[in-house]
């Protein structure tokens, strides 16, 4: 399984994996939000959930069944954030199983139902050990002027009382990196979990190398800002910034270490982890993805080896 995507649903797969052979997890995990058919995380089948108003037309392939705002929410709309954390329960066992003591687990969650995921790991045996800010340059955002809404409706006093107004969100320019770790086992100290398992601390040159915020915060802050690059895009419709990838991998891991994502999408964990000379395993249940990812993996060798980029970046 080592350095190698593998088809298949990774609830699944997870089981093949030995415990305590992982030393970090680092996973975008579907949000539960409906912005693409594997993000629908619930049973519900409400009518308003199906990508016909002109908000969820207009948006293309995203939020396809992302359904009412929230106030207008039915009782069934209601239990989605409850199966969503029971989908999470339904892996964050075997998760908890595979990692080493005092491992590291990051992931990126919504910032609608991040807690449920929190209290979903807490629950398996998880400590949530911080949320990290990760300050995105873009983000795909509509919030409609409700001035414009009056206006179609030839109601110009209430069009002009509420000019500058707007519906739905701010721009969600920030989003949650949930840090977990593993507990380390009684009868020692973090330090000589540390020497024992090659896990538990944090590397402080990973903030330094990726963080462009490291001038302005000094260092260790836990808010990370990196930009989304052109070349960041292309492969997933939620793709990651490799840098950002980078950093994580850099922070909690050492060179040789093994790095699980079980939702790897297009393989951006594992291309970051390969190029760092860490080990990987990658899962990907969506078939068209997981050759897309594959493929990724094949041209990153061979870009790196022609390149060799990392040589002159002490990354070390
Ligand atoms: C948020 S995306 C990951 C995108 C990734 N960060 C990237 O840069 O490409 C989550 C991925 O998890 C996959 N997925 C959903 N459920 C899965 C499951 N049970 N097992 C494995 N993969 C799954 C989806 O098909 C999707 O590609």
């Amino acid at each position: 399984m080592i350095n190698k995507i593998i088809e298949g649903d990774s609830i699944e797969l997870i089981k093949k994996i030995e415990s305590e052979s992982i030393h970090a997890i680092i996973s975008d995990i579907p949000y539960g939000i409906g912005y693409d058919e594997w993000d629908i995380l619930h049973t519900n089948t409400n009518s308003a959930l199906g990508g016909s108003s002109i908000a969820q037309q207009e948006s293309g392939n995203l939020f396809k069944r992302r359904g009412k705002p929230l106030n207008g929410w039915s009782e069934a709309d209601k239990k989605i954030p409850i199966e969503y954390q029971e989908w999470c329960s339904s892996w964050a066992c075997d998760w908890l199983r595979v990692l080493k003591p005092g491992a590291s687990c990051f992931i990126f969650a919504g910032r609608r139902y991040a807690h449920r995921c929190i209290v979903a790991l807490e629950d398996a045996g998880f400590t949530f050990k911080d949320m990290l800010c990760w300050e995105k340059n873009r983000a795909p955002h509509r919030a409609q002027r409700i001035s414009s809404v009056y206006d179609r409706r030839s109601d110009p006093i209430n069009a002009q009382k509420w000019m500058g107004w707007r519906l739905a969100n701010l721009r969600p320019l920030f989003e949650p990196i949930l840090w977990f770790q593993k507990p380390y086992k009684t009868g020692g100290t973090i330090a000589d979990n540390v020497l024992y398992n090659g896990v538990g601390a944090w590397n402080e040159t990973a903030l330094e190398l990726y963080n462009n915020f490291a001038e302005i915060y000094k260092i260790q802050s836990n808010i990370i800002k990196v930009k989304t690059d052109k070349d960041d895009q292309g492969y997933h419709v939620a793709q990651k910034p490799l840098r950002l990838m980078e950093l994580l991998i850099h922070l909690v891991t050492l060179e040789q270490q093994i790095i699980l994502d079980p939702f790897v999408g297009s393989g951006t964990t594992c291309v970051a982890a390969k190029k760092l000379g860490r080990n990987y395993i990658g899962f990907e249940i969506d078939p068209k993805i997981a050759k897309a990812a594959q493929k990724r993996l094949g041209e990153e060798t061979v870009k790196q080896l022609n390149m060799s980029e990392y040589a002159g970046r002490n990354v070390k």
